[in-house]
């Protein structure tokens, strides 16, 4: 229900305005030295910037509170706990029986009268937060095996970054507040974002993620697919609305005359000359650079007044959404992006016996 991964299991729990929200990592490997500053840098880079995210401040502290003896992991269950401080849960109750268009309150509320509706609950974007550091961890145990994992905004809006981009490009991102690779596109992309906040709206954008140094082979048949397990991690980031990997959609229009990417040698190695495929065939990874993108809609909660219900008197009624929230996911959502990407390629070369150690 609220765990993910077969050999490498994340177990999520908590709500937005809960006193604390954390998971429990399972699977990972003792003698794993822990660095917390690079755990607090991938947390960092989850926080909203001024302007173009949400208010809400949270430190964002992490705790492990068991599986790690001395900064090194000792092979148990690794339980992660983060405080919630700066939380307004009045903003929220009326959203009970008068539920948000877009957001998870109507479903929620049916299937579970008790549902903690105070920020969204346990539907909340905040509980992102302990997936950034499990996902810290599993990148950990990536670069032992020499995994590389980045990701970047692609775009936002109607801004769109049209350049092929490699890992390198992932990495300077971390410079800027919208995750694009360069100072001009984020210039325009946070203007983008500002533009729509300042009247009312939100707006949504696609993250590009790559994966470099994956050896050929990672990936179970049928069901247990590399894509298809992807698919299912980046499908428990909420706000996330479609997955593509390679030259998906443009595939569909295409011949397989472009499209098939030629084999070619290096010494004895087996590459291909393009990479259309987006780095998986038959459902496991070629060796070639995974290269997949998410496209997240605009946040539900906009400040422009909407149609919803009302499920206590059953009228129809008009909403204006109060309290605080990111205009735009995207930027955010990047650090989500990477870490459940490090914690689904960790499990899946667990699960085909590929880690060494
Ligand atoms: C990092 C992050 C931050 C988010 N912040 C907000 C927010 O401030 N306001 C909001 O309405 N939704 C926000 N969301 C999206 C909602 O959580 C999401 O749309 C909602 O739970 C419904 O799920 P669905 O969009 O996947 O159907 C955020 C999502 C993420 C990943």
């Amino acid at each position: 229900m609220n765990t993910v991964g077969n050999d490498i299991r994340i177990t999520l729990w908590g709500s937005s305005h809960g006193s604390h929200i954390g998971c429990v990592l399972e699977g990972v490997r003792g003698g794993l030295e822990l660095d917390t500053g690079r755990i607090a840098a991938e947390m960092s880079l989850r926080r909203p910037s001024p302007g173009i995210g949400t208010p809400r401040r949270e430190d964002d502290e992490v705790l492990f509170l068991s599986g790690v003896t001395e900064g090194i992991t000792n092979g148990d269950p690794i339980s992660i706990m983060i405080a919630n401080k700066d939380t307004r849960s009045k903003d929220y109750e009326q959203f009970r029986h008068r539920p948000r268009p877009g957001h998870a309150d109507l479903t929620a509320i049916i299937r579970n009268p008790n549902h903690d509706i105070r920020g969204g609950g346990m539907f909340s974007g905040r509980m992102t937060a302990p997936l950034v550091a499990a996902g810290a961890v599993c990148r950990l145990g990536l670069e032992e095996q020499g995994v590389d994992v980045g990701a970047f905004t692609r775009g936002i809006g109607d801004v769109s970054d049209p350049q092929q981009r490699v890992l390198d490009d992932c990495r300077d991102s971390r410079s800027f507040d919208s995750r694009a690779c360069n100072k001009e596109l984020d210039e325009r992309m946070v203007k983008a974002i500002m533009s729509a906040s300042s009247e009312g709206d939100s707006l949504g954008g696609v993250v590009e993620c790559q994966v470099e140094n994956l050896p050929i082979g990672v990936g179970e048949p049928w069901f247990d697919t590399l894509d298809g397990e992807l698919a299912k991690n980046m499908f428990s980031i909420p706000a996330m609305r479609a997955f593509e990997i390679g030259d998906g959609i443009l595939s569909s229009r295409s011949r397989g005359s472009v499209m098939n990417d030629p084999f070619s040698l290096t010494g004895n190695e087996v590459f291909t000359t393009t990479n259309h495929h987006g780095g998986v065939l038959g459902g496991r990874s070629s060796g070639m650079p995974l290269v997949f993108r998410c496209f997240f809609k605009p946040t539900p909660s906009i400040s422009k007044v909407q149609s919803t219900v009302d499920l206590e008197s059953m009228k129809n009624v008009q909403l204006k959404i109060e309290g605080r929230h990111d205009p735009c996911i995207v930027p955010r959502a990047v650090a989500v992006v990477e870490a459940m990407t490090c914690h689904c390629i960790y499990d899946m070369m667990s699960r085909g016996g590929f880690l060494e150690n």
